[in-house]
């Protein structure tokens, strides 16, 4: 995608020995690009969310592994560069597979052969997500095309940042919006503000930088919205998918697809084969991330001058809860929408579409 009409992804390596990345924690109020240089820089960026979104975490951690490797590949490098990364955000499932991918492949050589090969494997990772968020594109695009069929222009809800920045490019659950606004289709899309850590500013930022007509909203004032007939479709992304369909994705997503069944709006989740985690049987055992609790308790933006500045709006003692994911029921959702094709959200559905994994 363009950032000031520039093509831009939003991680590359570069001459392998750093990666460079757009620094996630200034936007919408600054465009920059950070190099992470060591396993450190990498594990860092992930943790505080210099980098985020699922795809593109476990992107990052496969390049993490590859600047792991610079001074010795030697199998204790390895082991400890997988052990740092893991740990480094619990829920979206992209991470472990990105870092299963590397290890495996890592370990089968011997010692002198791991860097190349690193750099080599985390830049296929790269552009296999690159081409499965570009055919999610395509098959979201469909599904859009019958309901504008039916309703001529289209308004669309998403929650949090499905977007390029959330992956390589194209991103997830923007990518059919993309598609559908490249090829003409009258689209807006409502963007929800996804408090606390404000992601949904991330996408109208992304959404302007294309120039698909949005409107931010407050969280709260989703249901409403769909209630009043103003949504005909929900999109959203996903950090993991359960092998029977049951999706975790940014906290505040449940309540989107409440709304939407209650009031027979579609509700699409939008995600790769990397999100699917096949060994976790329902919603029930994916692991939630509690983030720390100043994320309620001040509120970062730009001052009157456009400076970086924080409010505090609750006291440091003030208890909070800070769950940062939440789990939809696999029957709230109307479809699954994967590099493959939409399917429904079943443990049989996933199955059929990825054989392999039987
Ligand atoms: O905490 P974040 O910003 O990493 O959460 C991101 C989301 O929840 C996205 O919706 C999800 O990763 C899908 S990204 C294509």
């Amino acid at each position: 995608m363009k950032v000031n009409t520039v093509p831009t992804r939003t991680i590359w390596p570069v001459e392998n020995c750093a990666v460079r990345i757009i620094d996630q924690t200034a936007l919408p109020h600054a465009f920059r690009t950070l190099e992470l240089k060591t396993l450190a820089d990498a594990a860092h960026a992930i943790r505080s969310m210099q980098v985020r979104g699922a795809p593109l975490i476990g992107v990052t951690a496969a390049y993490g592994v590859a600047l792991a490797l610079a001074d010795s590949d030697n199998s204790e490098a390895l082991a400890d560069a997988i052990a740092t990364l893991a740990v480094t955000r619990p829920t979206a499932v992209n991470l472990r597979w990105a870092l299963d991918r590397m290890q495996r492949l890592l370990s089968a050589l011997p010692a002198g052969m791991r860097t190349d090969a690193a750099w080599r494997e985390a830049a296929a990772i790269a552009e296999e997500d690159f081409e499965q968020c570009r055919k999610i594109g395509e098959h979201g695009l469909a599904l859009l095309q019958e309901l504008a069929e039916k309703s001529g222009r289209l308004d669309v809800m998403t929650h949090c940042n499905a977007g390029w920045l959330a992956t390589v490019d194209y991103g997830t659950a923007l990518a059919p919006i993309y598609a559908a606004f490249d090829g003409g289709i009258d689209i807006h899309v409502w963007v929800s503000e996804t408090r606390p850590r404000n992601q949904g500013l991330l996408t109208a930022w992304e959404l302007a930088q294309h120039g698909v007509p949005h409107t931010v909203i407050a969280d709260n004032a989703a249901g409403w919205l769909i209630a009043r007939e103003e949504v005909d479709a929900v999109i959203v992304g996903a950090d993991r998918v359960a092998a029977n369909g049951d999706v975790a994705n940014k906290v505040g997503t449940y309540l989107k697809a409440l709304a939407a069944k209650a009031s027979g709006v579609p509700f699409y989740v939008a995600a790769p084969r990397s999100t699917i985690d096949f060994a976790c049987a329902s919603g029930a055992g994916i692991p939630i991330e509690e983030r720390d609790g100043d994320e309620l308790r001040v509120i970062h933006g730009v001052d009157n001058d456009g400076s970086p500045s924080n409010v505090r709006q609750l006291a440091a003692a003030e208890p909070v809860a800070n769950p940062a994911f939440d789990v939809t029921p696999a029957e709230l959702v109307t479809a699954l929408i994967t590099e493959r094709g939409p399917c429904p959200a079943t443990h049989e559905a996933l199955n059929t579409l990825y054989r392999e994994n039987m």
